[in-house]
């Protein structure tokens, strides 16, 4: 066996930022791809397999290997670039993987939502030609400074007064000249009743106190929009629709003119038990109430997602170390890829690569491999009756906020990447819906 690991998982002190090291020296480009190199899997990726099966029976791993799907994360981006009535921005915190952004760029995403200054500088590092957009509404001023002076960006979002003088004040030049090409977002608040995950309680400015924010705003912006976010995995347009409804009464209270609107991300992917409607329908319902929006006659319209356009690029190979009844113990878990699965109970598709097992199919939970209680995935998982320790397992759509969530907690993390040519577990871009008849806990789109 040819396998080589790599040791590219670094130690973390935060369990959602996996990737967040000591900050970098300041304009330190050539470090910011290796502080995201976790997330860049190497050594095995010049490895094409035909899919998942053929992948365990060449390595047969003990530790998890992620597979790379780069022609669906192409298919996404195709199709959000050309169906969607305006401008696509991919949210890179959903998967900050270099090898994913020239995917996205390649397949005609120009524009990219940052959220730190780490993020700023992997996409214009991997991505030179990039637009990059700082749409984190709280930012440290040396964040901004380094953004708006060394990488070019000039699109920033805020949601109080403090980070507006902020803003003004770090992109104005050593002579206290004030920069005349900012291009602030004010972040609208919005219900994130027809979402998965919510978004409602951390960011945005109420509606009650919008106007006075959108104002002030104005008057130091050369370009002023409105973003908000209905939360992630929106299983409704309607979410939408509502959120574009008070971005009307803000607009109208405020008086001002509006050059852009952003609806943010919470574009749906599939997932067991979640299958929403098709992207169509958002686009068609966003455009008609963006077009009898109060604003500019030629105002942009803007969204960002994240989880739709990474959601299928990848899936994990796990190995089954241990049966206990119905608990299987895999190699792969609560502190790695499968962090959703653990601490919100999402479902993920699964399937076993090992042959000759049972068709008869049962539901097992999974226990991650630290030593840590919460390390559990409850499911319940679909798979064959009889299977048993030394089995592969292959656990689809951990593409967004699945990949880039992994942890060295407890040694384990380690692992390697390899690129397949089969199709994703389920996807919203093959045209095909699912049968409702079938099995709820594999997808299967194809
Ligand atoms: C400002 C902003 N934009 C876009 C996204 C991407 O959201 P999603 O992955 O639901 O599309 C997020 C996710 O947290 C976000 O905070």
């Amino acid at each position: 066996m040819t396998f080589r690991w790599q040791s590219r998982i670094y130690t973390c002190d935060s369990l959602h930022h996996p990737y967040i090291r000591p900050p970098l020296p300041h304009g330190d480009f050539q470090t910011a791809r290796q502080l995201f190199a976790n997330v860049r899997w190497g050594s095995l990726e010049l490895h094409h397999h035909l899919d998942a099966s053929a992948v365990a029976r060449t390595y047969a791993p003990d530790e998890p290997i992620i597979l790379n799907r780069p022609h669906a994360a192409a298919r996404a981006a195709r199709f959000f670039a050309s169906k969607f009535p305006g401008k696509s921005l991919y949210a890179v915190k959903a998967n900050p993987s270099a090898d994913l952004l020239e995917v996205l760029w390649g397949a005609g995403i120009t524009h990219y939502d940052t959220a730190s200054i780490a993020e700023v500088r992997l996409v214009r590092q991997t991505l030179p030609e990039a637009t990059l957009c700082f749409m984190h509404p709280v930012k440290t001023a040396s964040a901004i400074r380094e953004a708006y002076r060394v990488h070019g960006v000039r699109t920033f979002s805020l949601d109080t007064r403090e980070e507006l003088e902020k803003i003004v004040a770090a992109t104005a030049d050593d002579e206290g000249n004030l920069a005349p090409d900012l291009r602030l977002c004010v972040r609208l608040r919005v219900s994130s009743e027809y979402s998965e995950l919510s978004l409602a309680s951390k960011f945005g400015i109420d509606l009650a106190d919008a106007g006075p924010l959108l104002q002030e705003t104005r008057q130091s912006a050369d370009w002023l929009g409105v973003c908000f976010h209905v939360g992630s995995q929106a299983m409704t347009p309607f979410a939408y629709v509502q959120a574009l409804e008070r971005v009307r009464a803000a607009i109208a209270d405020a008086g001002v003119v509006i050059d852009m609107i952003d609806v943010g991300g919470g574009f749906p992917s599939v997932y067991p038990g979640m299958e929403p409607p098709p992207l169509e329908d958002y686009f068609a319902v966003i455009h008609r109430h963006f077009e009898a929006l109060p604003i500019a006659y030629n105002a942009e319209l803007w969204c960002e997602p994240g989880r739709a356009l990474c959601a299928e690029y990848n899936s994990l190979i796990v190995k089954v170390e241990k049966r206990r009844g119905r608990e299987l113990y895999i190699n792969d878990g609560a502190y790695g890829a499968l962090y959703d699965a653990a601490h919100i109970g999402w479902r993920f598709p699964v399937k076993c690569l090992t042959g000759n097992r049972s068709e008869a199919l049962e539901d097992f939970a999974f226990y991650g491999p630290t030593c840590d209680d919460a390390d559990y995935m409850e499911g319940p998982f679909q798979l064959p009756a009889d299977i048993q320790a030394g089995d592969f397992i292959e656990i689809g759509m951990l593409g967004a906020y699945g990949a880039a969530m992994r942890t060295a907690f407890n040694g384990f993390g380690q692992g390697d990447s390899v690129i397949v040519g089969d199709e994703p577990m389920a996807s919203l871009y093959t045209g095909e819906r699912k049968d409702p008849r079938v099995s709820d806990n594999v997808v299967s789109l194809r």
